[in-house]
């Protein structure tokens, strides 16, 4: 999950009338994106989704199948870090190879949930920002900073806030799954904090390569979401997963003071 996941949808579903006509996306920020077979209605923007408002019977089932193909997208990301990058360290290679196996893990968690609540793979739209936006760069510390330690970390908020959310509302097994993720995320956030020091330290032309690929990437990503997206979407930022995670105490106030005054 990433900071930007929120529950929403419906097969049939069609932008609410008045809605407004967007530009397209612009190409020079994304990569293409990954193959989907023939059951997925693959979209561009958060707005094309399937948008249910909160408290809707459909909001939990179609943010599982969103979640599903999200995680592949992270998957699928880091398996192309994996081949982009034959030369990298072995640890570091190490470290994307179980991430690989730990969100194909996850993915077919979100699958087991969501079809256990009659939902049927395909049934809704998908969105493959990250993969677009990530493997945009020929980085690996760039890819790192956008995909582990950018929308990952945001993830934490994200998973914290829904295991309070999903305890509250008695729904064992989403809090379940949660639970089981988040462990996984936080070595995903940290092992990417401390590859991107190391290879920062080696090549400082690195912390180049991520200034630039952050600045692009939030660009690209304010285009997939837009307003509707974003707005009213924020958690409080998960302190503690975060130092778990190897940000600094610094690094964890910083955040911690731009979400509260996002909220
Ligand atoms: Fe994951
Ligand atoms: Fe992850």
């Amino acid at each position: 999950m990433h900071s930007s996941s929120r529950s929403a949808g419906s097969g049939t579903w069609s932008p609410p009338p008045g809605a407004e006509v967007l530009a397209p996306l612009d190409p020079s920020l994304f990569a293409p994106g990954p193959e989907r077979d023939a059951r997925f209605d693959v979209k561009e923007r958060w707005v094309d989704c399937a948008n249910f408002p909160d408290g809707h019977p459909k909001q939990v089932v179609e943010f599982l199948h969103r979640q599903m193909n999200e995680e592949i997208d992270s998957l699928e990301s880091s398996a192309r870090n994996l081949c982009d990058f034959p030369a990298a360290d072995w640890e570091v290679r190490m470290c994307l190879a179980r991430q690989c196996y730990d969100e194909a893990r996850h993915s077919q968690m979100f699958r087991n949930l969501f079809e256990k609540r009659g939902g049927t793979v395909g049934e809704y739209p998908v969105l493959n920002f990250q993969y677009r936006i990530i493997t945009r760069f020929a980085n690996l510390a760039a890819r790192l900073a956008i995909q582990n330690r950018s929308f990952e970390a945001g993830g934490l908020d994200a998973i914290t806030a829904g295991i309070q959310q999903t305890r509250a509302d008695g729904d064992e097994e989403l809090c379940a799954l949660y639970e089981a993720q988040i462990a996984d995320e936080i070595s995903h956030v940290r092992f990417a904090n401390e590859w991107i020091r190391k290879l920062s330290q080696a090549d400082p032309r690195n912390l180049l390569a991520i200034g630039q690929a952050m600045k692009a990437a939030s660009l690209a990503f304010a285009q997939v979401m837009g307003r509707e997206g974003t707005e009213g979407v924020s958690y409080p930022a998960d302190r503690e997963g975060r130092l778990e995670a190897g940000f600094t105490p610094e690094e964890v106030a910083f955040t911690a003071s731009l979400m509260a005054e996002k909220r």
